[in-house]
């Protein structure tokens, strides 16, 4: 069985969120989502998400791509959850290319086709515009 990891925040679930998390899955047998809670967005990304942790959790657990998710609190725990869930592929989109080249010591390292236009950001944006 071949196990696929992956991280984000996927606030405001679009389509480019489910085109990368089909992607994934693809890659193997069993996909780990590994979810920005609400204080690493906020501290470490700079962004306040729309949907708390528990509702973003619970859109990625309707999902038939994804069999598990998790807490991600630290950029540095990425080590430890290949190790922990026995990854065999992390993968992620490419506007993240390189950025993760040094997971290739512990397992393959891939990544996807980000699907254009569309993002978190600019939904947020367009409606802002939209109601003024
Ligand atoms: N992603 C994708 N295609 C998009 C948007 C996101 O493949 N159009 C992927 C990202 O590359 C990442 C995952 O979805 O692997 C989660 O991305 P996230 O940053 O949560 O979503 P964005 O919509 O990019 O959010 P933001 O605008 O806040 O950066």
């Amino acid at each position: 069985m071949k196990r696929v990891i992956t991280y984000g925040t996927f606030d405001l679930l679009h389509y480019g969120h489910i085109n990368l998390l089909k992607q994934a899955k693809e890659l193997g047998d069993y996909l780990v989502v590994v979810l920005s809670t609400d204080e690493f967005n906020l501290n470490e990304k700079n962004k306040k998400s729309y949907f708390s942790y528990d509702k973003r959790k619970q859109l990625l657990e309707a999902i038939r791509y994804v069999d598990l998710v998790v807490p991600e609190e630290s950029w540095e725990q990425k080590i430890s959850d290949i190790k922990k869930y026995y990854i065999d592929i992390f993968a992620i989109g490419d506007d993240w290319k390189g950025k993760f080249d040094f997971l290739k010591d512990y397992c393959e390292v891939k990544y996807l086709p980000r699907t254009p236009e569309i993002s978190t950001t600019k939904i947020k944006a367009d409606m802002s515009k939209a109601l003024g």
